[in-house]
C-alpha cells in the first residue's frame, strides 16, 4: 500500500517514462510533490528548510534534536525546535539512544509544533554512534523496536517516521528485518540511505536493498543516497519505485535543485539554469534570514559556509571565496556577495559553472557537530 498516489506516463514514441509529481497525499498532508530535504545536522535550520520548500521541496526534515532533556534549555537545541512561520508539515528528527528518552523528546517536540516525528537511527556521526544512538542502533534490533514503539505510544496521532541506513556493515545488512519491525511498531514511512554506517559517505550509494524494500514494504519508502541531478533522480526513482526521494548534499548552495527535478520528471526537459539576478535575490533574503534566525555573529559564520556552497564552481568565485572569509561583519558579508552577484551579472544571464554541475560534499563530521 502506498499514500503516494504518483501517476507515471509514458510517452507515445519514445520510451521516456514521465513521473508527474503533482500535489500528493503523505501522512494526511498534502504535498506539493515526493521530493523531500534529507535532515542535515548544521545545514537544514529554519531558513533552509522554508527556502527549499519555496523553491520545489515537498517537504523538508529538521535537523537532529537531541533527546538528552538536559540539553532542551540550550541555545542550539532551542533553535533546532523553532520553527515559527515554517509552512507544514513540521517533521522533527530526534536522536537519542534511549526509550524513555526518546518518548520523552517526541512528547515535548509534538508540544512545540512538530507534525511527524522521524527517529534518527541513519546517523553515522562517531559523537552519536560512540553513545549507542543514529546508525548504531541498527546492530541491536531489540532496542530498535523499543525505541519505535515507545516513541509511536508517547504521541498518538502524530505520524512517527524512521530514517535508516541500509545496516551497520556489508554483512550486516539489516534494512528489511528493520523494516519489518518498524512496521509492526506502527511507523508510517521509512527513509533509506543506501550506503551501510560502515561505509561512511565512501563509494556510490546502492539502490538494490531500497528496491528490496519497497517490493516488500506496507509503509512508504523514502530513498536517499547520492541524488544530485534531474537523471539521478529519475534513475534512483525508476530502479527503487520509491515513494518519495530525499536529497542532501546536493542541495547545500542550490536549494533550486528540487524545481529543476520536479520538472524534469514532470516534463522530461531540464529548465534553464536559474537567472543570476534571482540567485542574486534568493541569497541575500537567506543571509538576512539566518542573521535574523542566529543573531550577528553565529549569523555571519553559517552564513558563510552557505555563501560558499551557493557559488561553488561559478566564474571567478575561488577568489571571491577566499576575501569573503575574512570578512567579519554582516555589513561587509552582504556588501561582498552583492557586488560578486552584480559582476557576474554583467557577463551571465543565467548561472554558469565553470565545471559542470556543483557537487558539495560536505564533511560529516565537522558539520554535524
Ligand atoms: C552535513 C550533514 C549533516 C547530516 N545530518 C544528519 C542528521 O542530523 N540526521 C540524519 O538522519 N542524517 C544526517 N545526515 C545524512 C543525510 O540526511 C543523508 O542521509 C546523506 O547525506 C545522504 O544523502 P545525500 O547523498 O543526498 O547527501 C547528514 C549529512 C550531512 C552531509
Amino acid at each position: 500500500m502506498s499514500v503516494f498516489a504518483a501517476a507515471i506516463a509514458v510517452e507515445s514514441g519514445s520510451c521516456l517514462a514521465l513521473r508527474h509529481l503533482t500535489s500528493m497525499e503523505f501522512l494526511g498532508f498534502s504535498l506539493r510533490n515526493q521530493l523531500f530535504v534529507a535532515p542535515m545536522a548544521g545545514v537544514t535550520d529554519r531558513p533552509f528548510r522554508q527556502l527549499c520548500k519555496r523553491m520545489g521541496a515537498g517537504l523538508a526534515v529538521s535537523e537532529m534534536v537531541t533527546s538528552n532533556s538536559l540539553l532542551y534549555g540550550s541555545m542550539k537545541t532551542q533553535r533546532r525546535a523553532n520553527h515559527a512561520g515554517e509552512l507544514a508539515p513540521i517533521s522533527v528528527q530526534i536522536a537519542g539512544a534511549s526509550p524513555s528518552m526518546m518518548a520523552a523528546a517526541a512528547h515535548y517536540n509534538v508540544e512545540r509544533g512538530a507534525q511527524i516525528i522521524d527517529i534518527n537511527m541513519g546517523c553515522p556521526a562517531k559523537k552519536i554512534c560512540n553513545v549507542m544512538a543514529g546508525s548504531a542502533l541498527l546492530r541491536d534490533e531489540p532496542l530498535v523496536r523499543q525505541i519505535l514503539e515507545a516513541v509511536v505510544n508517547a504521541v498518538p496521532g502524530t505520524p512517527v517516521t524512521l530514517k535508516i541506513r541500509t545496516g551497520w556493515d556489508k554483512n550486516s545488512r539489516n534494512a528489511l528485518s528493520i523494516l519489518e519491525i518498524a512496521e509492526q511498531s506502527g511507523i508510517r514511512a521509512l527513509a533509506m540511505h543506501g550506503r551501510t554506517r560502515a561505509c561512511g559517505y565512501s563509494g556510490q550509494a546502492e539502490y538494490e536493498t531500497i528496491r528490496a524494500a519497497k517490493a516488500i514494504a506496507t509503509i512508504p519508502i523514502i530513498a536517499n543516497g547520492d541524488i544530485g541531478s534531474p537523471e539521478q533522480a529519475k534513475h534512483v526513482l525508476d530502479t527503487t519505485h520509491a515513494d518519495a526521494l530525499m536529497i542532501g548534499r546536493a542541495a547545500q548552495g542550490r536549494p533550486w535543485l528540487f524545481r529543476e527535478i520536479e520538472h524534469f520528471l514532470n516534463t522530461g526537459t531540464h529548465l534553464p539554469p536559474p537567472l543570476v539576478s534571482e540567485i542574486h535575490e534568493v541569497l541575500l533574503e537567506h543571509l538576512e534570514d539566518l542573521y535574523l534566525f542566529y543573531g550577528v555573529d553565529t549569523g555571519v559564520g553559517i552564513a558563510r559556509k552557505h555563501i560558499s556552497w551557493y557559488t561553488r564552481g561559478l566564474v571567478g568565485s575561488a577568489a571571491f571565496r577566499h576575501r569573503m572569509n575574512q570578512l567579519p561583519t554582516i555589513e561587509l558579508q552582504r556588501q561582498a556577495v552583492h557586488d560578486f552577484f552584480s559582476a557576474l551579472a554583467e557577463h551571465h544571464e543565467h548561472l554558469s559553472y565553470v565545471s559542470s554541475a556543483p557537487s558539495p560534499h560536505a564533511n560529516f563530521e565537522d558539520l554535524a557537530a
